[in-house]
């Protein structure tokens, strides 16, 4: 059933040490993505129940899970964007992490004011880039239905930078 494919799905998610830097345990969700049954499950988890007009997939593997969303509740999908890559931007927005800064851009001619969003992630990990992309989402002046990921590191406590959002984790680690 859906849970059993879930919990088989969560095992195909690969812990690399020390990426992209010493002391970090990167989770990869490249496996999961390639195996057929375990995108299926991860796809209807990310999305069931919730009602939304547009998922926003955030740079990269939000784009792969976002897409498939989108294909499984029959919207469109947004992918929002690291810079310098787009040729027109709506809007962009930057934010912090714990060394630096990073910025998100939103494609032009995609999110239309008042659309409920879906965002979507691979990984919430300090929070930084789930929180900017549902404020990009909200300055661009739609809804947040919900930021969903399929994992979340919780002893980071990011989901405090996702602040006033519903957050969805299909894993907490
Ligand atoms: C990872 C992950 C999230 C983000 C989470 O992306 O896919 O987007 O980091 O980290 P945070 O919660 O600390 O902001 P990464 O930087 O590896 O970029 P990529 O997906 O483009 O490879």
């Amino acid at each position: 059933g859906d849970d059993v494919d879930l919990k088989n799905s969560i095992r195909l998610i690969r812990e690399v040490p020390d990426f992209p830097e010493p002391g970090v345990l990167f989770r990869d969700i490249s496996p999961m993505l390639a195996d057929p049954a375990a995108l299926r499950a991860i796809t209807d988890a990310l999305g069931r129940g919730l009602e939304f007009d547009v998922v926003a997939g955030v740079e990269a593997r939000g784009f792969l899970l976002g897409a498939a969303v989108a294909q499984a509740h029959g919207t469109g999908v947004i992918g929002l964007r690291k810079p310098g890559k787009l040729p027109e931007v709506a809007d962009r927005i930057s934010y912090e992490l714990e060394y630096g800064h990073a910025t998100l851009e939103l494609p032009a001619d995609t999110l239309r004011a008042g659309q409920r969003v879906l965002v979507v992630d691979d990984v919430l990990a300090t929070g930084g880039t789930l929180g900017a992309a549902c404020r990009l989402v909200r300055q661009a002046g739609s809804e947040v239905t919900a930021a969903t990921v399929v994992m979340e590191l919780a002893a980071l406590g990011g989901r405090a930078k996702v602040d006033g959002e519903h957050v969805r984790a299909l894993l907490r680690s």
